[in-house]
């Protein structure tokens, strides 16, 4: 949504979406919400031991709940995890309550970044391009359809990437003011 007060940060694992998420949060004075790590505090469980205990629907579950928490904020980053967007609810309220940024990364580029991985539980596969290439070929329209603007982010470090992005974000973010609560 545009103009809004909240920036969404949405993507594919290994994009950088919780590194950039942080520097964009310091460049515009906004607290930056990760919201795999909120659901880590929230449940004392990392997302491998939420996956293996509930399954992915439970970590879904969770996900939602949080999701819809922190998108009723104003003046926030939110990082979401990259299959945050697939029920339709949270793109409903993504793209309600912030200005939502896709940030892109190639198989390629993920496969570099997320080497030494073994926190994801969707990485544990036996071929692990197989499926990063499965979830941007069901995913990407998603994104694509969702997002109020896109960058590629994969192919240079974090901080470069925020500086890229916090300029375009200055072209095409109209940022309204925070609410009270959150000022
Ligand atoms: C997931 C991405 C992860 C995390 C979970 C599931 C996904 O977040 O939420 O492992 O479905 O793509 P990141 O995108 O921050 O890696």
């Amino acid at each position: 949504m545009n103009p809004s007060p909240n920036l969404f940060l949405i993507g594919p694992m290994g994009a950088g979406k919780s590194s950039i998420g942080r520097r964009l949060a310091e460049r515009f004075g906004l607290p930056c919400i990760d919201l795999d790590a909120a659901i880590e505090q929230r449940t004392g469980a990392s997302v491998a031991t939420i996956f293996e205990i509930e399954g992915e629907a439970g970590f879904r579950r969770r996900e939602s709940e949080l999701l819809a928490e922190f998108t009723t904020r104003t003046g926030i980053v939110l990082a979401t995890g990259g299959g945050a967007v697939l029920p339709i609810e949270n793109r409903a309220l993504l793209r309600q309550r912030g200005f939502v940024v896709w940030l892109q990364a190639s198989v390629e580029q993920q496969l570099q970044r997320l080497a030494r991985d073994r926190q994801r539980p969707l990485l544990d596969a036996p071929d692990r391009r197989e499926r990063l290439e499965e979830l941007a070929r069901e995913r990407d329209p998603v994104y694509a359809e969702l997002a109020d603007c896109s960058i590629g982010s994969g192919g240079e470090s974090c901080d470069h990437a925020a500086v890229h992005i916090a300029a375009l974000l200055e072209k095409h973010w109209q940022r309204t003011p925070a609410m009270k609560e959150n000022a």
